[in-house]
């Protein structure tokens, strides 16, 4: 959940390290702190709360050096102050430590050490580490070696990046588990450590990623790969082409406001080299899917985590029509602990932004033990979850740094829209006529997007007269419900406004006694298969006296008569409805919470990448 950012080169680590943590703040961001090596010994600064009160302090009271390692954090262990921000520091100050993840072991460590006269200074687990190396290093006088000992007395998963005053040239850093990616940036004489790339893109293109159970040491000009055991290993470097330029801001108040307008650009390049239009055809190569296993596919098992969870919602109702595979959708947190029937002919198929979400993580390795082919559709390339699938679909959507998710949800509904014409058409399920005409509405889907972000005016028009609302409830149904699912999911992420959603049909078996005027009902009713139902659910909600805002298709004469409020959208394909319905819906929440003068893109309790269980 924490980002580390880590630096040894001929420039001031001071800057770069904290550059690099102000990219990666979305990951967490209650405490930071930097740790420089500066004049032969490590000075720190470390602060609660934002960044910025970090970089305030290294203002007032500077660090320089050519070492240095930092952190933003997302507190697991013992509350988010100053005392317990990283880097910590061991009693002999020879040691920096920067952590990510959880020491389940944390207790009997602690009094193992606790009996060896260790003192701590914070009430983390993170703490423990260093209090393992400097045990370590006082016989072994080697850090990698002291670290290598240290690590293997740790339960769960783990990144961890560390320094050592005696020797200055290095840094070693670590990884055991999901708990977030290690990387390593090689530049021109100067080498970069980061739990995730946009820490350091702008300097470097040329990485390394660690793999589970991997150490690396790292000077200025070289870097070195060892299992736990000490062996070392081959590394080979891989060039990524994500453009740092992508990863700033722009022109737009807030990354969430900037990446609902990516869409435009995402969803062109999801189709674009994936569709033959003249021929009707779908190609997702490295998917690594053949005819013969397409044949063999008895049922797939989408699973994920909020809001990709939603995204397998809509992928299950379309990949189910299309393709006429059962599929079940499961939450990654709990299929985990479920006893699923997997046979050697499931899918499992899992759906995440970062890659490296840890329920999502476990639930593929559930599969996987279970003898299932594993599949993801994931954004972060070279991810965990790329790297254990045996075939993949990468997100076009580039960084999403906005806590709450916007063009990594629209994308999947794309790549399985896709991903089931392609099944379709391998299994002959569809016929050339029916797959020319599916893959055709791809075509105009790109426009479509850009048409329902042009109406950003209107929509924020209709935000203002929101703001104060107190509680909703979205509705939908078919392939729109998880439309009101990932509707009122953004709400409250980033307004705090009670927000629930229900299939619309499950309004009067319960909800219904929840309308009043007081009550926000949000209907999403485009001109879909089940738009005549969503009609009369706004009679009904009317009729409750609460007021309703529809989402509704350009021209539709119903909804205006009955609603008090109207978000258009153009007329679309209703298999690919959702992926225009939820915009004006992103769009809704971003405005409630900009004008509520909120944090947007990283609203309270939340973090983008979740690798902790
Ligand atoms: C966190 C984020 C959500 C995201 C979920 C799954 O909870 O705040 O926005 O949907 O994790 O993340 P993933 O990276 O696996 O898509």
């Amino acid at each position: 959940m924490c980002g580390i950012v880590g630096y040894v080169g001929p420039r001031d680590a001071t800057p770069i390290v904290l550059g690099g943590l102000k990219r990666l703040e979305y990951r967490g961001y209650d405490s930071a702190g930097i740790a420089v090596l500066q004049d032969g010994g490590f000075e720190i600064r470390r602060d609660a709360g934002k960044l910025s009160k970090l970089l305030s302090t290294v203002n007032d009271d500077p660090i320089k050096g050519h070492l240095g390692i930092g952190h933003t954090r997302w507190a697991t262990h013992g509350e988010p102050n100053t005392r317990n921000a990283h880097p910590h520091i061991g009693a002999t100050g020879d040691v920096v430590v920067v952590h990510n993840g959880i020491v389940e072991n944390y207790k009997e460590l602690k009094e193992e050490l606790l009996a060896e006269g260790a003192e701590f200074n914070s009430d983390t687990d993170s703490e423990i580490i260093v209090h393992l190396i400097e045990r370590y290093l006082s016989s072994e006088n080697d850090l990698l070696q002291a670290v290598r000992k240290a690590l293997s007395h740790l339960k769960g998963h783990h990144g961890v990046v560390i320094g050592s005053k005696h020797e200055p040239d290095k840094i070693v850093a670590a990884r055991i588990g999901n708990a977030g990616g290690v990387v390593l940036g090689f530049g021109e004489g100067e080498m970069f450590i980061a739990s995730d790339l946009p820490a350091i893109l702008e300097h470097t293109r040329e990485v390394v990623y660690l793999e589970s159970h991997q150490l690396a040491v790292v000077t200025k000009d070289s870097a070195a790969v060892y299992d736990l055991d000490g062996n070392k290993l081959e590394i080979r470097t891989e060039t990524v082409p994500w453009d740092p330029i992508a990863a700033e801001k722009g022109e737009y108040r807030h990354f969430m406001q900037k990446e609902i307008h990516e869409q435009i650009r995402s969803i062109t390049d999801t189709i674009n080299g994936r569709v033959d239009f003249a021929n009707g055809r779908i190609s997702l190569p490295k998917l690594n899917l053949t005819k013969e296993f397409a044949n063999k596919i008895e049922k797939i098992i989408i699973t994920a985590c909020g809001t990709a969870a939603y995204a397998a919602m809509v992928g299950k109702i379309i990949i189910e029509k299309i393709a006429r595979i059962p599929v079940e959708v499961d939450v990654a947190s709990e299929f985990r602990y479920r006893d699923p029937i997997i046979t050697e002919n499931t899918v499992v198929l899992s759906i995440s932004q970062s890659g490296e979400t840890a329920d999502t993580l476990a639930a593929m390795a559930e599969g996987k033990r279970l003898g299932a082919t594993l599949w993801t559709i994931v954004n972060v390339m070279g991810s965990q979850a790329m790297r254990i699938s045996d075939g993949h679909i990468l997100m076009q959507t580039g960084p999403e740094i906005g806590v709450a998710s916007t063009k990594a949800y629209t994308a999947p509904l794309v790549d399985q829209y896709m991903l089931a014409i392609l099944l379709a058409d391998l299994r002959d399920e569809i016929d050339e006529k029916t797959r020319k005409q599916y893959v055709n509405e791809l075509r105009s889907l790109p426009n479509l997007v850009s048409q329902v972000l042009s109406r950003e005016t209107e929509y924020e028009r209709i935000a203002r007269k929101l703001v104060d609302v107190n509680n909703s409830i979205y509705l939908g149904r078919g392939v729109n419900m998880p439309t009101a699912y990932e509707g009122a999911l953004k709400l409250k992420e980033i307004s705090y406004i009670h927000a629930e959603a229900y299939p619309g049909g499950e309004m009067k078996h319960g909800p219904i006694a929840l309308f009043d005027q007081d009550m926000q009902v949000i209907v999403i009713a485009p001109k879909d298969p089940w738009y005549d139902k969503m009609v009369s659910q706004v009679e009904q909600t009317k009729a409750r006296n609460a007021p309703v805002l529809v989402i509704a298709t350009d021209g539709d004469e119903q909804i205006p008569e009955l609603a008090d409020e109207v978000m258009w959208i153009p007329d679309v394909f209703w298999m690919l409805s959702p992926v225009i319905a939820v915009i004006p819906l992103q769009i809704l929440a971003y405005h409630i919470a900009s004008i509520r003068g909120l944090d947007v893109d990283q609203p309270r309790n939340l973090a983008k990448s979740v690798t902790v269980e």
